[in-house]
């Protein structure tokens, strides 16, 4: 099949590798021209340590080229160039063309899940699926045993997806609720960063637990209250990719985190770790959808404070223990 990506990151080189290995043409699409010639002359990027991209991986920074007779369009751009980098294919992919998300993110202009901006951008003929898991691009390069969900409103089109990249390393479940997918994957960093700022702060692994457990509850929560389900949350895209992304020296949301926790403010903390900390925006996004939606999230109301109003985070996690008494179980 021919199968072209499109963001030539850490995850986007991954997923060239891996569908490499299935035996698929695939075409890796940079927007920027000097990195598709640094990528072309040494297959490798410092994002994926000494990893080789065979020489069969074509790399262009064409994008009517990489539109070109692709089968699958999979976008791996980070979330904030999505919607950008969707318009520009538009105008060359053909209808047929079934488009794969793999960016974690929500569009923080006007809110909408991606899966909604690509409907919007692509129309009804293109069937749209969302790709999320547990799945480090450094591991998966390593063809470390992996398992992610295809989401999709359209049944054939997430088996297609399966089917593409499935493989003895990487395992493909299939799920017909796209909101939950999409929204577990995109809040799990705000999380992350969370629990890395107690890291940070010195606190221990109950505090970690207790956050990562009352953060999916939250993140449950909104899924509800956008129409997804409560058990996605409990799955692949929530809970598995919450634990990886909490727990892994990998995680750049988790980093952002302690460095925030040992007391750097937010700008210096994301330029500390060098790479796009999805988790921030996701903050502002999950802040924005909860006062929307009436949704109470009070972890992600204190990572947004403390990301966007320097509220000390000690602080912040003072207030939360202090919270009104409850029941586990209130929804409230
Ligand atoms: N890295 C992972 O392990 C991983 C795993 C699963 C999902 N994801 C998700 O995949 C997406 C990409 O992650 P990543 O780790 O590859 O990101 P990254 O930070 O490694 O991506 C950097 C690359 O993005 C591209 N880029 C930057 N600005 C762009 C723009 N305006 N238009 C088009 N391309 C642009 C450039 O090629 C740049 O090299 C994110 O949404 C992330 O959450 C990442």
């Amino acid at each position: 099949m021919n199968i072209s990506i499109f963001g030539s990151g850490g995850w986007g080189t991954a997923i060239s590798l891996l569908l490499s290995d299935n035996g698929h043409r695939v075409t890796l699409w940079s927007k920027f021209p000097e990195e598709a010639c640094a990528l072309s002359e040494t297959r490798a990027t410092p994002l994926l340590g000494g990893i080789i991209l065979p020489q069969s991986v074509a790399i262009t920074s064409d994008i009517a080229d990489a539109c070109h007779g692709a089968r699958l369009a999979v976008i791996a751009t980070p979330s904030h160039a999505v919607r950008e980098t969707a318009r520009e294919m538009s105008a060359f992919l053909a209808p047929g063309t079934v488009v794969v998300c793999v960016s974690k993110g929500i569009d923080e202009r006007d809110l909408k899940l991606f899966s909604q901006v690509l409907s919007e951008i692509f129309g009804e003929e293109r069937r749209i699926v969302t790709l999320s898991g547990p799945s480090h691009a450094e591991e998966v390069a390593r063809r470390i045993p992996t398992g992610c969900v295809a989401a999709s409103r359209d049944e054939n089109a997430a088996l297609l997806v399966q089917d593409a990249f499935m493989n003895e390393n990487f395992r493909v479940y299939t799920s017909s609720d796209v909101i939950g997918v999409e929204l577990g994957a995109a809040l799990k960093n705000v999380i992350a960063l969370c629990a890395g700022t107690c890291d940070g702060l010195g606190f221990g692994d109950n505090t970690i637990a207790m956050l990562a457990t009352r953060g999916l509850e939250e993140i449950a929560r909104l899924a509800v209250a956008m129409g997804g389900r409560k058990e996605t949350i409990a799955g692949l895209a929530g809970l598995g990719d919450l634990i990886v992304t909490c727990t892994s020296r990998h995680s750049r949301n988790r980093r952002a985190g302690v460095f925030i926790g040992q007391g750097m403010d937010t700008q210096s903390a994301m330029k500390a770790v060098g790479a796009t900390v999805e988790g921030y925006y996701a903050a502002l996004a999950a802040k924005n959808l909860s006062d929307k939606l009436s949704v109470e999230m009070p972890i992600c109301r204190a990572a947004y404070s403390v990301l966007y109003e320097s509220k000390p985070p000690r602080e912040a996690i003072r207030e939360l223990m202090n919270r009104a008494k409850r029941s586990e179980s209130d929804i409230l």
